[in-house]
């Protein structure tokens, strides 16, 4: 099967060549090349191509589509795209999938895992007891989705079984995040929990070692924090995570302060 057949426009295929061919295409190259250089035939070695593979992986292919389907420039644009995107597997298990919701000229975006049951069920980022949390979280350094944060996740779609995000999965996502980073323009990120901090900053380091550290992603201060889900299973984790709040409070005054 041609790995690519699940992008739906044929045009966005990319056309799987043949060794042989891509030999043509390359001496087609070197002989553009010679002729607008001088029109001297420079000899050359022999090339050596493989065929490509009729198995690459879908996160070759995902990416290609989510990103070109991305250049929405509205977030209801971005939304509807979300809704209909058939990027990675993950569509084939959704109710809804969770494009994020919240204000659109945001402090702070927020952004988790990935929607779970009651995420899928309604269609709206973390509803659950852990959202229940994580409003919570946000009131108590007055901030809020109706008011003042947008909350998102790095894949919009349900892991089945509530497993994590593949990185395949997370990858095919990834431009809707950063159109939806580009849109909103939050003065700050605030990451809760490991899968979503890791797949940003690309590491496989821990949450602990990685929280209530400022650090800059694609030109936005971004802070973590421990997921409202590891606080619920952990009450131990909850004052370190209130040391992250307060950094993120205190950060946010600073760069208000900084505004001409
Ligand atoms: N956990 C997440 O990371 N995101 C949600 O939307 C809900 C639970």
């Amino acid at each position: 099967m041609n790995p690519y057949e699940n992008l739906q426009d044929k045009r966005l295929r990319p056309r799987l060549l043949k060794a042989e061919q891509k030999i043509c295409l390359a001496r087609l190259l070197d002989l553009a090349g010679d002729y607008l250089r001088d029109g001297y035939t420079y000899s050359r070695k022999s090339y050596t191509f493989t065929d490509d593979s009729q198995e690459a992986p879908l996160a070759e292919a995902a990416p290609d589509q989510a990103a070109l389907l991305s250049r929405a420039d509205s977030l209801e644009a971005l939304k509807v795209e979300i809704q209909h995107c058939q990027g990675c597997p993950l569509h084939t298990g959704r109710i809804h999938a969770v494009p994020g919701e919240g204000a659109s000229q945001p402090l702070v975006l927020v952004i988790g895992e990935g929607p779970g049951a009651d995420e899928d069920a309604s269609g709206r980022p973390f509803v659950g007891k852990a959202g229940q949390l994580l409003d919570r979280m946000l009131e108590a350094v007055d901030l809020s989705r109706e008011r003042n944060c947008f909350i998102a996740n790095v894949v919009k779609c349900r892991p089945p079984n509530n497993r994590d995000p593949l990185p395949e999965e997370i990858a095919a996502c990834a431009p809707f995040l950063d159109r939806q980073l580009a849109l909103l323009k939050p003065r700050m990120i605030l990451c809760v929990g490991r899968v979503a901090m890791q797949s940003l900053l690309h590491t496989d380091e821990g949450i602990g070692r990685l929280r209530g550290k400022l650090t800059v992603y694609k030109g936005f201060s971004l802070l973590g924090t421990y997921h409202p889900s590891a606080l619920l299973r952990d009450a131990s984790l909850k004052r370190a995570a209130w040391e992250d709040l307060k950094i993120l409070r205190d950060h946010l005054t600073a760069l208000d302060k900084q505004e001409p």
